[in-house]
């Protein structure tokens, strides 16, 4: 029955993070899938998360469905972090937010969205993105190409040529762009660059469509917002899915959201309902648990101190173990530009390794990235930086 069933490849960071967990070599370093690691090594769980937890369990009892669009003190508390309580298009309204089962959910949910109401649309992602971009949108039905972004020389942005291709672009065209942190490279656009975007959005009528899975892991909570309300304060109507795995630490509980930023209220209360019509052909509705921990530490004034320091001081240690690489790195290998490490932000470096020099990297030295290049940077500590290091430096200078 099951002949036809061709053998599944595996997925580039999900399949080789199961490939790490079966590496009986003890001096094996996880570098590949986005997980913030502490300095000790350790997945950590965030003390804001712990308290939070505390509190809510002689609350939680029985367990009723959520509704579609999940625990209303949660999308509350999503719009009131993307875009501060107080934003016009929040107090007005204009937004519909989803709760999602992580950020995936998010872009899965959007993308049956905009393939049912933007039929004729295709898709844009940078060169390069995040692996499951092009397979989530694809998978809703939408054709999918890319537009320049990653400069691999300089290990800076193309903006003109991206700006240029966006130019050019059918109207309606769907254009996935990368809030902070962006997931592969670490090389994000500057506010003049978004400023300068914005106009050729509007006048191409683009429908723009923002992955936010790092706030805080780039220049701040605030700052790191920056290109989600410039475009609202544009007028223009977009997407955005948001993820607390990472900033909360929390990647079991897949807690995300999906907001649309809409011209009006009324426009948002029908989008909200087709939202919540497209979960129930989904999953129906979202999980409990994960959403009751966020919306609790969010809403509590003293646990959400205690949480933005805590990610304060995670993006402080990735910049720290950036510094070390690249001092290292440029020690090791004298006239080799290590500016890039320290420059880009977020979770992630795109080393310019190639996929054999990756693949040495792992089979030579333990030392596992996703065969793109890409490091993520949080996986470092004072303990394997060292060793990271050499073992880059060595690949580097063999290939010289
Ligand atoms: C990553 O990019 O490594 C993470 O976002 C995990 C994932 O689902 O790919």
């Amino acid at each position: 029955m099951f002949e036809h069933v061709e053998a599944y490849p595996g997925d580039p960071i999900l399949t080789l993070n199961e490939a790490f967990g079966q590496d009986p070599r003890p001096e094996k370093i996880n570098l590949s899938i986005g997980i913030y690691f502490d300095d000790a090594g350790q997945l950590p769980v965030m003390r804001a998360v712990r308290e939070a937890e505390a509190q809510i369990a002689p609350t939680l009892g029985a367990r009723p469905y959520l509704p579609m669009e999940g625990l209303a003190p949660y999308r509350q508390a999503v719009q009131a972090l993307l875009w501060g309580a107080g934003h016009e298009a929040v107090t007005s309204g204009r937004i519909a937010t989803i709760q999602t089962i992580g950020g995936s959910g998010g872009l899965k949910v959007g993308s049956d969205f905009l393939k049912r109401y933007f039929p004729q649309s295709e898709v844009w992602v940078s060169d390069p993105t995040w692996d499951n971009h092009r397979a989530m949108f694809e998978g809703a039905g939408l054709k999918v190409h890319t537009y320049p972004y990653y400069d691999p020389l300089a290990g800076g942005l193309r903006f003109e040529e991206m700006l240029a291709t966006f130019k050019g672009l059918p109207e309606r065209s769907i254009v996935l762009l990368h809030a902070c942190c962006h997931n592969p490279t670490g090389v994000d656009l500057s506010a003049a660059q978004w400023n300068a975007l914005i106009p050729v959005i509007q006048s191409r009528r683009l429908i723009p469509y923002l992955d936010i899975a790092y706030q805080g892991f780039g220049d701040g909570l605030e700052q790191d917002a920056h290109a989600l309300r410039t475009l609202t304060d544009a007028g223009i109507s977009f997407f955005c899915a948001n993820s607390f795995s990472k900033s909360f630490s929390l990647y079991g509980e897949r807690v995300g959201g999906l907001s649309v930023v809409c011209p009006d209220a009324a426009q948002a209360a029908r989008v909200l309902g087709q939202l919540k019509a497209t979960i129930r052909k989904n999953y129906s509705s979202p999980p409990t648990y994960g959403a009751r921990v966020v919306a609790q530490v969010l809403q509590s004034p003293e646990l959400r101190v205690l949480w933005a320091g805590e990610l304060d001081t995670m993006r402080q240690r990735i910049r720290l173990m950036r510094q070390r690489l690249a001092d290292g790195l440029g020690q090791a290998l004298p006239g080799h530009d290590v500016s890039r490490f320290v420059n880009q932000r977020g979770m992630f470096s795109y080393t310019g390794l190639s996929e054999s020099q990756v693949d040495t990297l792992r089979h030579s030295h333990a030392v596992y990235l996703v065969r793109s290049g890409r490091m993520c940077v949080a996986g470092l500590n004072a303990g394997n930086v060292d060793k990271v290091t050499q073992s880059l430096a060595a690949v580097i200078r063999d290939a010289t």
